[in-house]
Formats: C-alpha cells, sequence, structure tokens
C-alpha cells in the first residue's frame, strides 16, 4: 500500500528498528526493494533522485512507483530524493509521490528555511509529506558539496520555522561511499534527539558500518538512505550476467540476475535495520 513518510516514520521513530530508503534508478532495482520488504514484511521507502531522473522524468517515476506501492502487500513511500528545486518537487507532488525531500544544504540557513517552507505548504495542500536537511552530509569524491555537521540548537530551530515532517541530520556519513568504513557520531546524535522531536534521517548510510547500524536503529533516527550499496550490487548483478551468458542479446532474459544481487543487498539492508 502506498503510505507517506510521516505516516511511516511516525510508528518506528521510538522503535529498535528503522526503515530503509532505497535509491532506485531503474524498474529492474525498484522491483526487487519490494519484493525484498515483502519477504520481511518490512516496510519501505523508495526513492529516485537525479541518477533516476536524468534518463526517466518524474511524471514517468510517479505512476510506475505509485502502481508497485499500491499493488504490494507491504506499506511504501514513494519519495523524491535530493531536490534542490522547489518546482522539481512540486512536478513530484503533481506526479503522485507521496513524499519529497528539499535539500538546501548548501544555502544560508534562511534561505535554507524560505525554500522548505515553500516545499511544505505545496505539500501539506495535497498531503504530501516533506523532508529538508540541515548541516550537510558531503560527497566521496568531490568537494562540490560542504561538509557540516549538524548543530543541535540550529537543528531544533529549523523544524520549527520550516514545518517538515523528518530532517536530514550530518552526524558522520559522507555519501557515495563505496567501503563500510564510517562511524556515527551518537554524542550528536543524542544530543540532537534532545532538542528534536520529528523522525531523523540519515543520508550516505551506504558507507556505514553493520556495527553503528543497530545502535541507531535504537535511537531517533527512522529513515536510513541507501543508494551507493544497490547500485553496487546491481552493476555486480549486470558484469556476471554478461560474462555468463555471451549468447544472449536479449536484457530481460538476463535482468533476473541483477535483481537478485539487488534484492539480496535489500534483504542484508533490512537485517541490520531490524526487520
Ligand atoms: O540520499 C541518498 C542517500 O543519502 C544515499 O547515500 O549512496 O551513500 O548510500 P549512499
Ligand atoms: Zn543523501
Amino acid at each position: 500500500m502506498l503510505v507517506t513518510l510521516k505516516e511511516l516514520l511516525e510508528q518506528y521513530k521510538t522503535t529498535d528498528k528503522a526503515v530503509g530508503a532505497f535509491n532506485v534508478t531503474t524498474y529492474c532495482d525498484a522491483q526487487p526493494v519490494i519484493t525484498a520488504a515483502e519477504k520481511r514484511n518490512a516496510p519501505v521507502i523508495i526513492q529516485v533522485g537525479g541518477f533516476a531522473t536524468r534518463y526517466m522524468d518524474l511524471a514517468l517515476w510517479g505512476p510506475l512507483l505509485t502502481t508497485m506501492a499500491r499493488r504490494s502487500t507491504v506499506p511504501v513511500c514513494v519519495h523524491l530524493d535530493h531536490s534542490k528545486d522547489v518546482e522539481e518537487c512540486q512536478r513530484a507532488i503533481d506526479a503522485g509521490f507521496s513524499s519529497v525531500m528539499y535539500d538546501g544544504s548548501q544555502l544560508p540557513y534562511e534561505e535554507n528555511v524560505r525554500l522548505s517552507r515553500e516545499v511544505v505548504r505545496r505539500a501539506v495542500e495535497k498531503g504530501v509529506s516533506v523532508e529538508a536537511e540541515i548541516g550537510s552530509v558531503a560527497y566521496s569524491g568531490t568537494n562540490a558539496f560542504k561538509a557540516e555537521a549538524s548543530d543541535p540548537d540550529t537543528t531544533a530551530r529549523f523544524v520549527a520555522d520550516t514545518g517538515i515532517d523528518a530532517v536530514a541530520v550530518a552526524v558522520g556519513t559522507l555519501h557515495r561511499m563505496e567501503k563500510q568504513a564510517a562511524h556515527l557520531d551518537f554524542g550528536l546524535l543524542h544530543a540532537i534527539e534532545e532538542k528534536v522531536d520529528i523522525p531523523l534521517v540519515i543520508h550516505g548510510s551506504s558507507g556505514l558500518c553493520d556495527e553503528d547500524f543497530k545502535q541507531m536503529c535504537a535511537s531517533h533516527v527512522t529513515k536510513v538512505n541507501i543508494g551507493t550499496a544497490l547500485r553496487m550490487a546491481f552493476d555486480q548483478g549486470l558484469r556476471t550476467a554478461l560474462r555468463d551468458h555471451p549468447e544472449s542479446n536479449v536484457f530481460t532474459e538476463i535482468a533476473h540476475i541483477p535483481m537478485e544481487y539487488v534484492e539480496r543487498k535489500v534483504l542484508e539492508k533490512l537485517a541490520l535495520l531490524g526487520f
């Protein structure tokens, strides 16, 4: 069933589980996310960002993913990830997404608040949830995005100033890490929890070590974003398929191989998230 981020996360804020938010780029990695979630009877967030929207627009993603969500036996939130454009958020809302992230993390505080609020204003009318970011989770391999740990008081002020449903915080992770070498700053995370009442979101979780997943689930961290690990699994599966089936020139004959690799990776991460 299709659910909003707000209704999904509220249930898990104070449990020892957290909801996986998996970045997908095609039908072939979206379906195995849902299949894995159904096998574990786990709720799931399926999200698209720039890697997905650069080749297929939101007007197509919306009907595809929301149909998959409605057909599913588990709660599925369909989310736009890391949008830096209010009008793109509007297109996602119009396309049926049940949640959007406005990412003003690179902007000055007041501008981040102003644009996040504008997205909230538009989303509320349609019953759509909003995530926004304060501080900044940087990216491996580029300095284009700053690294800035989230300050607890500023995070609390940002939540009050914007009216968002979930807040992404920078507490030790880095986007696009290919190895699980990151550790969370649990001192900072708990300081934020004391001041902030809404669900917390961790970005860049592909790089997070397994030990920190369990500890994180017991906190107010409720949405855990995982992208790179899935793309690597798909890529490995696709290379294996092409190597093992050089005779095939029909992608749909070999597509099940990368799809199985993605499903296994999602099952592994769901176990770490308590499902
Ligand atoms: O917003 C997307 C996530 O933060 C994914 O990060 O690719 O490092 O797992 P990741
Ligand atoms: Zn992210």
